[in-house]
């Protein structure tokens, strides 16, 4: 008896606890090939079934359109990151901006992911438009 006990706790610690596990994403950003664009946000997020999404971290593109992103989160299961990035390329009206949804691969899960060159101009799946 104590040992069935002792092997479902076991079984429940393992199952249950939450994992601390990080990614970092870098990349340029960039519209129509010789323009990078500086001062871009970009939010790295977390998406939960259950929960609301979590936010892990935002931040600028450098004057060179460059950036890392660096998130960590503890969860039970494998975290599920993407990126959103706001920017107002081709965009319609001037006070306009477009939020790209970029998914970042389960296998860069603890590791860097590296997007290299991120083309704006591109629409991405589930893309939303946001005026002021
Ligand atoms: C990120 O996660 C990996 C794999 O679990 C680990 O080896 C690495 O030390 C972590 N990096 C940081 C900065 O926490």
């Amino acid at each position: 008896m104590k040992l069935l006990a002792c092997l479902l706790l076991a079984a429940c610690v393992f199952e249950c606890s939450a994992y601390m596990q990080n990614v970092t994403v870098k990349g340029v950003a960039h519209w129509s090939w010789e323009k990078r664009l500086a001062n871009v946000k970009v939010e790295l997020w977390e998406k939960d079934t259950l929960d609301p999404d979590d936010l892990l971290a935002t931040i600028h593109t450098n004057s060179e359109g460059e950036f890392t992103v660096f998130g960590e989160q503890d969860e039970t299961h494998a975290i599920a990151p993407y990126l959103l990035i706001t920017h107002n390329c081709n965009v319609e009206k001037l006070n306009c901006n477009r939020i790209g949804q970029y998914v970042v691969p389960k296998e860069k899960i603890g590791a860097t992911y590296d997007m290299t060159y991120v083309t704006l101009d591109i629409k991405v799946h589930g893309e939303k438009e946001k005026c002021k």
